[in-house]
């Protein structure tokens, strides 16, 4: 993945543990999540019915869709247990002070969901 990839989403000062943010990239929601001190950030698209997840309840690094109740693991985008839907997540880079995210080819995500069903 080149630089051009990488888009600027703020900075790091400005997203302390325990907060998080909504960021718009090209149109597309993309929630940031500082948990204890590493930063998350996912799709704001439940992989369910689309609901936006930015408001969900965080319980650890485990984010409920406010709409129906599904469980995501932010480090992994995945469901607790076997099988289940995967939520889309994105690496975060930090650099000069600033947050950049890479949104990936959507051709990846149906590999990230092999990858949950694959972990257990
Ligand atoms: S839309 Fe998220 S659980 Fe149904």
């Amino acid at each position: 993945m080149n630089s051009s990839d990488q888009i600027p989403v703020g900075a790091v000062g400005e997203l302390v543990p325990g907060q998080r943010k909504l960021a718009f990239i090209s149109g597309r929601g993309v929630v940031l999540f500082n948990i204890d001190g590493t930063i998350h950030a996912i799709d704001d698209s439940c992989p369910h019915q689309g609901a936006s997840v930015a408001n969900g309840h965080l319980d650890g690094c485990v984010l409920s869709c406010p709409a129906h109740g599904l469980r995501f693991d932010l480090r992994t985008g995945c469901m607790p247990g076997p099988g289940g839907l995967s939520l889309a997540t994105f690496p975060v880079r930090a650099i000069d002070g600033k947050l950049f995210v890479s949104l990936e080819d959507p051709a990846a995500v149906p590999a990230q969901a092999t990858a949950c069903n694959a972990a257990l």
